[in-house]
């Protein structure tokens, strides 16, 4: 059986890199496997978090996600903290990780940044959740951008280091699927940042909730360099900020960054930058329309939230109750 899982962190300013890397294939992936998508609340209060805007950005992740065509009755769209098992489980994984481990973790030192003794000890331990998130379901794939890549790898240790420790073939070995021509995509102001929630810049990335003016505009700001556009992929080389919105392009229309290159090869950025904002805005719109509509509708989104939950649960009790007994918990 394959089964998906992956998750979101409900942080506020969606934007068109968690869509194009993520979301929208989250959205494919409902043709072909079983889909639980989760909003991970207990992974956004690793950082100070207002408990009015963590609940406003969780209904607005789900509201996100349902707009872009995640089906929350076939499939299974919940939030995190309504499935006590996650942080169950990541007690258990926190005594089968190592220090060491989560020392390499390059999220960890970037969000930390210079006062690493401040940080809080649950954005240290983040990715030993997100393993327990991944495999209560034994899920086989794991779709995400690149940024998640290291994560995953640690996840993949983690099992396998359980089913070591315990002398068993418990947990599969979980494949990340990093898929499409925008895997990372790059703030629109700088080509060597990725394009994020947290950027003190609102022109670095477009937000799921942006106008199609904001859009028009954003792009026509973005940065870029002097030349014209290359004919030849090769031709982005060394040029990051190119090779970004030729990526951006390349996913939205669904072609790759070669085909990019022969349409507009010789092209002014302004020319290009014209169709690829006119690309964007066809595409989130009406994503940005629905989820507005949403937006304004709370408890249908809530109930959404709390039926997911509970079929999550009934997922994920009896694997968790495996793990206890192959552990060694007496239970109830
Ligand atoms: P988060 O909330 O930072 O991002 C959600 C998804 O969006 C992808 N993404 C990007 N893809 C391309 N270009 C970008 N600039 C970009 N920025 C973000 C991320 O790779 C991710 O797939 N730790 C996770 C949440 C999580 C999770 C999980 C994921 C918690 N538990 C279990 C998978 C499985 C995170 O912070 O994602």
């Amino acid at each position: 059986m394959n089964r998906i899982f992956s998750g979101i962190q409900p942080t506020g300013n969606l934007h068109l890199g968690n869509y194009l890397g993520a979301i929208r294939n989250w959205v494919r992936l409902q043709a072909d496997y079983e889909c639980i998508y989760c909003v991970v609340d207990l992974h956004a209060i690793t950082m100070p978090t207002e408990p009015a805007e963590l609940r406003a950005n969780t209904r607005e992740a789900a509201a996100s996600l349902l707009a872009a065509g995640i089906d929350g009755k076939s499939n299974i769209l919940f939030n995190q903290s309504q499935v006590p098992a996650h942080a169950e489980l990541a007690w258990i994984f926190n005594c089968i990780a190592r220090l060491g481990w989560l020392n390499r973790m390059t999220q960890f030192k970037e969000k930390s940044g210079k006062h690493k003794d401040n940080a809080s000890v649950g954005l240290y331990v983040y990715p030993t959740l997100m393993a327990a998130d991944i495999l209560l379901y034994k899920a086989t794939h794991v779709p995400v951008g690149e940024d998640q890549r290291q994560h995953l790898e640690l996840m993949r240790d983690i099992a396998q280091s359980f089913n070591s420790a315990y002398g068993v073939e418990f947990f599969p070995i979980t494949e990340p699927l990093i898929m499409g021509e925008a895997t990372r995509v790059m703030s629109l102001r700088d080509g060597s940042n990725k394009m994020s929630k947290s950027d003190a810049s609102d022109y670095s990335r477009i937000n799921l909730t942006d106008s199609p003016d904001e859009i028009a505009k954003k792009i026509r700001k973005a940065r870029t360099d002097p030349e014209p556009l290359p004919g030849e992929v090769k031709g982005l080389e060394g040029r990051p900020e190119a090779d970004n919105l030729v990526g951006i392009f390349a996913s939205l229309a669904d072609i790759s960054r070669a085909d990019v290159c022969t349409r507009f090869g010789g092209a002014t950025f302004s020319a290009f930058k014209d169709e690829l904002a006119a690309l964007a805005i066809d595409t989130l719109s009406p994503i940005t329309a629905e989820m507005r509509r949403l937006m304004d509708d709370p408890g249908y989104v809530d109930g959404i939230l709390s039926d997911g939950a509970k079929r999550a649960e009934q997922m994920a009790l009896p694997i968790l109750a495996e793990i206890k007994e192959i552990v060694g918990f007496l239970q109830r």
